[in-house]
C-alpha cells in the first residue's frame, strides 16, 4: 500500500482533548512531556469548545478529556456541554482526587457519560506511594462510589509495574467492589517520565508469567461481570504494538496549548512540526497536516517493516519508541524481533532487573 491520499483517510474515531499538564499527583510512569505546558498558555474555554464544533463536524465520535488532571479547569462542565451538544461521547480520564459530590452532579448535568478513574494499586499505602499523594486512594475510592450512585458508567484505570504487578487480583475484586463495568490493566509504557524509571517500574519475566495465569483465570471468573482490558509490557512481547492503531488512522491529541499530536509523545520526535488548531482547522490538520501525513501509510517505512506481512497489522510499531531506542524515528520499533535493534531492548531488560532497588523518581509539576 502507498501512503493514503486525503480522500481514503477515514474521520478520526477519538479525541483525546489534553486539558491541563497540572497534576496533584506526581507518578513516575506519567505520560505527559518533560516539558510541560504552563497555565497560562493553556487553551480557554470559548478555543476547546470550537475544537469540539470542528471534532463533530470531522465526523469524531468520542472525546476523552485528559490531562494532566482535567478538573482543575473550572470550564469542564461547559467542555462537556459543547462536545455533547456536538454529540459527542464524553470520557472523563481523571484521577479523582480534586471531586467532590457537587462537582460530580455537575459534571453529570452537564451531560458526562463515562468516567475513567485512575488507581495506583489496591491498596492505600502503597497506592499513595505510586502517585505521591498522601489520602489518595481513599479519595479514589469515594470518588467511584459518587459516580456509580448517579448511575455514570465507570472504567478503572490500572497502570501496573513490577512494584504493583502482585495485585493484579486484588485490583479486580476492587473493580467489583466498586461497581465498575471494566478495568482496564495496562502495563507501563517507557516514554515521557516512564522512561527515566525504567530500572525502578519495568516487571520481571517470573512476575509476567504470573500475570498471564492471573489474567486467564480472571477472565473466565469474572466473564459477564466485568470487561477485563489488558495492555502488555510490549519489552517482552516478540512483536510490538500497533501504536495508536497506526499513525492518524484513528486518533487525534490536542495538547494544552492546542497543538495537535498524532501520539501524546510526538513532540519528543526533533524536526516536526505540529499545527495548533488556533491556526488551524481541525479537518485541515487531520487530513492534510504534515505531522498526521508524516507515518501515515507504508511507503515512509524502511526495511525490514517495508516488505514485512505484518506492516498493516502493526504499522511498524511506535515511532517514539524507534527514535529513543534506535535514535531513528522510520526505525522499525526496536521491540521487534526482526528488529536489528532487538539487543537494545533485552540490553535495557537486563539492566533493569539487575537493579531491583532502583530509586523511583516522582514526575515533577507545572
Ligand atoms: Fe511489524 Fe516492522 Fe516488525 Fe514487521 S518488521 S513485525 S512490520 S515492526
Ligand atoms: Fe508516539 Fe507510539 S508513542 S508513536
Amino acid at each position: 500500500m502507498s501512503d493514503p491520499k486525503p480522500e481514503q483517510v477515514g474521520p478520526p474515531i477519538a479525541l483525546l482533548a489534553g486539558l491541563s499538564h497540572r497534576c496533584p499527583l506526581r507518578c513516575g510512569y506519567c505520560s505527559n512531556p518533560l516539558e510541560l505546558t504552563r497555565a497560562s498558555a493553556e487553551l480557554d474555554t470559548d478555543d476547546w469548545c470550537r475544537v469540539m464544533r470542528e471534532a463533530g463536524a470531522l465526523g469524531v465520535l468520542q472525546v476523552h478529556f485528559s490531562g494532566g488532571e482535567p478538573t482543575v479547569r473550572q470550564d469542564l462542565e461547559q467542555l462537556i456541554a459543547c462536545a455533547r451538544d456536538c454529540d459527542l461521547y464524553t470520557n472523563l480520564i481523571t484521577s479523582g482526587v480534586l471531586l467532590d459530590a457537587p462537582r460530580i452532579d455537575a459534571l453529570y448535568r452537564a451531560g458526562l457519560d463515562h468516567v475513567q478513574l485512575s488507581v495506583q494499586g489496591s491498596e492505600g499505602k502503597g497506592a499513595d506511594l505510586i502517585g505521591g499523594y498522601v489520602g489518595g486512594h481513599a479519595k479514589k475510592l469515594e470518588v467511584a462510589r459518587l459516580v456509580r450512585d448517579r448511575g455514570i458508567m465507570l472504567t478503572l484505570n490500572a497502570v501496573v509495574h513490577r512494584r504493583n504487578l502482585h495485585q493484579v487480583d486484588a485490583l479486580f475484586e476492587l473493580a467489583l467492589t466498586l461497581d465498575a463495568h471494566r478495568i482496564e490493566i495496562a502495563s507501563v509504557q517507557y516514554n515521557g517520565w516512564a522512561r527515566r524509571n525504567l530500572a525502578a517500574l519495568l516487571p520481571t519475566q517470573d512476575q509476567l508469567e504470573d500475570l498471564t495465569k492471573t489474567l486467564e483465570a480472571a477472565r473466565i471468573r469474572l466473564l459477564g461481570r466485568l470487561v477485563i482490558d489488558f495492555v502488555p509490557p510490549d519489552y517482552y512481547a516478540a512483536r510490538p504494538k500497533p501504536c495508536m492503531n497506526g499513525w492518524g488512522r484513528q486518533f487525534i491529541t490536542i495538547n494544552p496549548a492546542g497543538l495537535v499530536l498524532p501520539c501524546h509523545s510526538a513532540e519528543t520526535i526533533p524536526g516536526m512540526t505540529f499545527d495548533s488548531v488556533l491556526q488551524s482547522p481541525l479537518e485541515d490538520i487531520w487530513y492534510r497536516g504534515e505531522a498526521f501525513s508524516r507515518f501515515r501509510g507504508t511507503d515512509w517505512m524502511q526495511e525490514p517493516c517495508r516488505s514485512c506481512e505484518f506492516r498493516e497489522q502493526d504499522f511498524g510499531g511506535c515511532r517514539c519508541q524507534a527514535l529513543a531506542v534506535s535514535g531513528d524515528v522510520t526505525a522499525t520499533d526496536p521491540v521487534c524481533e526482526f528488529s536489528q535493534d532487538r539487543a537494545k531492548i533485552d540490553a535495557l531488560i537486563a539492566a533493569a532487573v539487575a537493579e531491583p532497588d532502583a530509586p523511583y523518581l516522582y514526575r515533577g509539576g507545572t
